[in-house]
């Protein structure tokens, strides 16, 4: 007995040494470790020793604020600032209209070219000496540039010539959230809300503080704070007051929040009996309600509206147009400045067709019919965020419209934040995907960029990963998927790998013997999920509504696209959806260039290949595999892809800590776990009908098809949790 109490003391204390040791993640990358090589840090020292600051708004005051907890932590510097612009100033950071005329025409810079939030940092000769100036039109502007120089710094980039003239690509670059009024979030994995709307408006959490930083520093510039699955709760006097708490809290940052419409509305709180938008009655409630919201928040954002998808309320049960419903709300909207986010992502269990052709059937005719302050959200894909889609075939097809990309960054269809997938990759194939509309090299992010057509507006959403875990994304490799999103969102054509390594760096170690192996653990980790999940174009076959592990064999759901077979129509001839021209013909909906790849399974990508054709299960891949060997060799390359990183993570352990360490590698082993269950429960279901062995590389799966069908998971997060 002595003897047991004595185990628990020191495994008390053990934990207890541990957890004073664990690096929480709470800092994002903006960590700001110190600089270790004494040669840099002179370097960085020397430009920060006189700091000319303008100061005169509260945009101003926090990116100071950012500037001198970024020095202190990487320079060891406690900056000192002067009053005004003199001779002995190293680095001077204010707006054209703040600097002196002189040296305006040594940045010989077009201010016009950089708009309201773009920055220029440049290294110029001043009164005799090399000094640094950070400049902008608008305060948000230096806001984002004083983030730009800080990660310089945490590039250890060379500042003697520097050269830097940025700024976004696309004017809306925002998170959807999509948490509800319990602070629970759909398809969250990171733990409950940020938003503690009991404690609103009064109690402002650090967090909210800490939120609109990380987002600052990467350009985010938007939040839709509650779910697309709206409660129209929100719009109430009580919750618009904490709402405006929020916005307070944002502003300074550059952010300005946005909020879910429900269609419904005018009913529900409204106590109207309809919510037809051609109805004057309906028409001046949202007028109202714009009104009021406005006096709030003044530069509130806008409405993002889920309608007539999925069981949501919307202009169709009215007999009316997604254009009818837009529009209403654009009108109540139009005279504050505000936007309305209208989602295409929509189909109807009457349409027996193909899923995959409804947004674009339901939307492309109403092309140039929405008002200007409307833009049109859709999805990366045409059918729900798998973890490979073809390019949604709306980009390109909508030039009149403002259209807008919503890609997922909470990982509900690739692991949730369990598995280690970093998304820029995948972000990156759906931007650089050629919507030929316009001809060769219309790519997807020259679609949403507006280079092309010039739309009105532009912009770019993510379903935000964000919780109230310590480290925030419950994963730590996936606050690079946040970071990953919000550098997309202010340039689409960066590249993964860029991203990687700057997301790396500023989190982890500058050390190269750190950063090359996870950076390419990283960059492969999207092919990895794709094998191991959803291989050769495969798509939806998880399991039922919490949408966590595979369920291939689901087929008695009530609706019939909700069920993974009509997604993979296996049987005993072969496996896949015909979408070809002898099919469903989705292919029509692409350009004819691409839809030409497409239709012919001899060209078709075989990463696209079950997803347009169904296949013999002998069909000869290009490797010279039969297709049934060919699809059981991609799985099990998934499942080897993760053994391969948790052995790439073993290598590196000596250039982090052994708290960091472990609590990664515990991730890649349950990794590795659900990649085999993956593998295992698809491949026995797929022999039922290719009824053949498998190739000899195959590990044998570990339990039976009837197993893994047995097993139940009511508990899953993601989903509303049941008290009973
Ligand atoms: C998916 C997801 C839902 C979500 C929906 C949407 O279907 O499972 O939880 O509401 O997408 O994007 O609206």
């Amino acid at each position: 007995m002595k003897h047991i109490k004595l185990g628990v003391f020191i495994f008390l204390l053990s934990v207890g040494t541990i957890s004073a040791q664990v690096p929480n993640g709470y800092n994002l990358w903006l960590n700001y470790s110190p600089q270790p090589n004494s040669t840099i840090l002179k370097e960085y020292q020397k430009v920060s020793t006189s700091v000319y600051f303008q100061n005169e708004s509260d945009v101003l005051n926090v990116s100071r604020e950012e500037l001198k907890r970024g020095l202190k932590g990487m320079l060891g510097v406690d900056v000192l600032f002067s009053d005004a612009i003199s001779k002995s100033n190293t680095l001077i950071i204010a707006t054209n209209n703040n600097l002196h005329q002189d040296i305006q025409n040594t940045l010989e810079t077009n201010y016009k070219s950089i708009g309201d939030e773009g920055f220029i940092i440049k290294s110029i000769q001043f009164k005799g000496k090399q000094i640094i100036v950070i400049s902008a039109n608008q305060d948000v502007g230096i806001l984002y540039g004083v983030f730009r120089f800080l990660r310089l710094l945490q590039m250890e980039t060379d500042l003697s010539t520097i050269h830097i003239i940025d700024s976004p690509k696309l004017d809306l670059r925002m998170l959807n959230h999509w948490d509800n009024l319990d602070r629970t979030v759909e398809r969250g994995y990171a733990g409950f809300s940020l938003w503690n709307w009991q404690k609103l408006p009064d109690f402002i959490d650090q967090r909210y503080i800490d939120y609109a930083r990380a987002n600052a520093s990467i350009g985010i510039n938007g939040a839709v704070l509650n779910n697309v699955n709206a409660s129209a709760l929100i719009l109430t006097p009580m919750y618009l007051e904490k709402v405006a708490a929020l916005a307070n809290v944002f502003r300074p940052y550059g952010i300005k929040v946005y909020l879910t419409a429900r269609f419904s509305a005018p009913i529900e709180i409204g106590g109207l009996d309809t919510a037809d938008p051609l109805n004057k009655e309906v028409q001046n409630w949202w007028n109202t309600m714009a009104n009021n919201i406005y006096k709030a928040i003044p530069d509130f954002g806008g409405f993002l509206v889920k309608a007539n998808s999925e069981g949501q309320p919307g202009p169709q049960n009215y007999n009316r147009t997604h254009v009818d419903g837009a529009n209403m709300l654009a009108k109540a909207l139009k005279p504050h400045n505000g936007v309305v986010i209208w989602r295409s992502f929509v189909y109807s269990e009457h349409d027996v067709t193909d899923r995959a052709k409804q947004a674009y059937s339901e939307f492309v005719p109403f092309d140039g019919k929405f008002m200007d302050n409307v833009l049109v959200q859709s999805k990366n894909g045409p059918i729900d965020f798998q973890p490979r889609e073809p390019f949604h075939p709306m980009f390109g097809a909508m030039p009149n419209t403002n259209l807008m990309m919503e890609f997922q960054i909470t990982q509900e269809y690739l692991g949730f934040s369990t598995h280690l997938v970093f998304l820029p990759k995948l972000f990156e194939e759906v931007l650089k995907a050629d919507t030929y509309a316009e001809g060769k090299g219309t790519t997807v992010a020259k679609v949403i960029d507006g280079s092309i057509t010039k739309p009105k507006l532009t912009g770019i959403a993510g379903v935000s990963n964000i919780g109230n875990d310590i480290n925030w994304t419950g994963h730590p490799f996936a606050q690079a998927n946040w970071y990953g999103f919000g550098r997309l969102a202010w340039n689409p054509h960066l590249s993964s790998e860029t991203i990687a390594e700057e997301w790396l760096r500023a989190t982890y170690s500058i050390n190269s013997k750190f950063i090359e192996p996870v950076k390419n653990m990283m960059l492969n980790s999207r092919e990895a999920v794709v094998n191991y999940m959803n291989p050769l174009g495969l798509h939806h076959l998880f399991d039922t509504n919490h949408h966590y592990g595979p369920g291939p064999w689901v087929s008695n759901l009530s609706r019939p696209e909700w069920n993974p077979t009509y997604y993979h129509k296996a049987d005993e001839n072969g496996i896949g959806f015909n979408r070809s021209s002898t099919g469903s013909n989705a292919v029509e909906q692409y350009a004819n260039e691409v839809a030409h790849v497409f239709n012919i399974v001899e060209t078709c990508p075989e990463e696209y290949l079950l997803w347009f054709h169904h296949v013999p299960w002998d069909y000869k891949l290009k490797n010279g595999e039969s297709l049934w060997n060919g699809l059981a060799l991609k799985y099990q390359e998934g499942v080897n892809q993760v053994s391969q990183m948790i052995t790439t993570w073993n290598a590196v352990k000596p250039y982090i800590s052994e708290a960091e360490y472990k609590e990664v590698d515990m991730l890649l082993n349950i990794q590795l776990k659900e990649a085999k269950w993956w593998k295992d429960a698809s491949l026995l279901y797929f022999q039922t009908f290719s009824k053949q062995p498998f190739p000899k590389d195959i590990e044998k799966p570990e339990k039976s098809l009837e197993y893994y069908k047995s097993l139940k998971f009511p508990f899953a997060p993601g989903i509303r949790p049941h008290w009973d």
